[in-house]
């Protein structure tokens, strides 16, 4: 039998807690040594739910790296807190790290997390966990059973902005491709709202993507996509409506049929086989239960990739080329040009010179 893993966890707000139980609900792999956050209210109301001990309790990172010298560490924290807690990871020799996405904020800071953990063995991962949805395990089992035919394009969207889906959905269009690689990118993006955001992107992009395979991607994020729940919208921000966090889809399209699957938990194969019933799942309970069960099975993919046992289709490497996909979209916007892949340079920072065009750029009517 696998070793099991010392983990901790730094970060008890929603995601946090999501993670711990991921990791709790794998006890044949992981052993939950410590949970963290700065806030001390967060950490107890968080450690409380999940019944930790008082004394693996902690409000500073570095403090419980050096007590517990987890092997692993997870941490769940807004998007502009990473490279540090990598460089805690490194400096206390963890084999596995577990965070969220997105991976970075540049791609400048995407690549250093990267040259971090390969040139320390560390086996990250990014939490691109919908994969792991039953209306996703239906995608897989269309894609794996080939009732769809070839395959000759995957659309994507998502009604929140890019950077709070965008990533997601750039990496589910990869897994859906068996994990090809794009090779060229041609985009267009516009609005200002969220560019000074936790999240920061502009409000919506439109891409198509050339897949090294043949395969044509397409995919738009922010308010400007379809809407496929039902809220009130009138291209308007809906942070308190779930059915708003959960407005996305991914759809593959083959020769002998199509199928999509969408966070919200609706599904649909259409194929020789299933037409003319729609095979759709309604689970309806993303928030109460989904999201719970997927992270156990996102956890349990994890540990065996970590114990090399299996692929891991949200590891670093392919994370890295979401993120660098996502920057091509945007650098295919600023230069008005076809963007090839992969970019040579991670230097530029894209979201200032976005900033800077932008933020000049009112809406009006023609
Ligand atoms: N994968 C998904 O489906 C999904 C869904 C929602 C959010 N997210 C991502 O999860 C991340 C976190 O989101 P959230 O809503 O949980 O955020 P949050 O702000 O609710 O929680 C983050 C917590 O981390 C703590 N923290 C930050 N830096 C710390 C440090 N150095 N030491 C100790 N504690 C620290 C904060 O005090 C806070 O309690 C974001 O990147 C977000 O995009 C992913």
């Amino acid at each position: 039998m696998a070793k099991r893993h010392t983990a901790v966890v730094v970060g008890m707000g929603e995601r946090g807690k999501i993670h711990l139980y991921g990791l709790l609900n794998n006890p044949g792999s992981f052993e939950v040594a410590g949970v963290c956050d700065r806030h001390p209210d967060r950490l107890e109301a968080g450690a409380d739910e999940y019944s930790i001990p008082k004394e693996k309790r902690f409000t500073d990172a570095e403090a419980m790296m050096a007590a517990v010298k987890p092997d692993i560490l997870a941490f769940a924290t807004m998007p502009h807190i990473r490279v540090p807690l990598v460089e805690l990871a490194v400096k206390y020799r963890v084999k596995g790290l577990l965070f969220e996405k997105p991976l970075a904020i540049s791609l400048n800071e995407a690549a250093e997390i990267v040259r971090l953990c390969h040139k320390n063995n560390i086996k990250a991962a990014v939490c691109h966990q919908h994969k792991y949805l039953r209306s996703y395990d239906q995608m897989r089992e269309a894609l794996e059973s080939g009732e769809l035919g070839e395959i000759y394009e995957i659309r994507a969207s998502c009604k929140p902005n890019p950077s709070m889906l965008g990533t997601h959905y750039i990496d589910y269009m990869i897994w859906a491709n068996g994990g090809s690689r794009v090779k060229a990118v041609a985009g267009h993006v516009h609005g200002n709202f969220f560019l000074d955001y936790h999240h920061p992107s502009p409000d919506y992009f439109l891409a198509q993507l050339a897949f090294e395979n043949g395969v044509r991607g397409i995919i738009e994020c922010g308010y400007f996509s379809p809407q496929r729940a039902d809220y009130h919208t009138g291209f308007t921000y809906n942070p308190d409506n779930i059915n708003y966090w959960t407005d996305d889809r991914l759809t593959v399209l083959g020769t002998r049929g199509y199928a999509w699957a969408e966070c919200s938990g609706r599904c649909a194969c259409f194929t020789g086989r299933t037409a003319p019933e729609i095979a759709a799942g309604d689970y309806g309970d993303f928030v109460k239960r989904e999201q719970f069960e997927a992270q156990i099975r996102y956890t349990a993919d994890y540990a065996r990739w970590l114990d090399g046992k299996a692929e891991f289709s949200c590891n670093l490497d392919t994370a890295y080329h979401g993120f660098e996909i996502l920057e091509a979209i945007y650098r295919s916007a600023l230069y008005m040009t076809r963007i090839d892949l992969p970019l040579a340079t991670a230097e530029e920072d894209t979201l200032a010179l976005l900033r800077q065009k932008l933020n000049s750029v009112a809406y009006r009517k023609f």
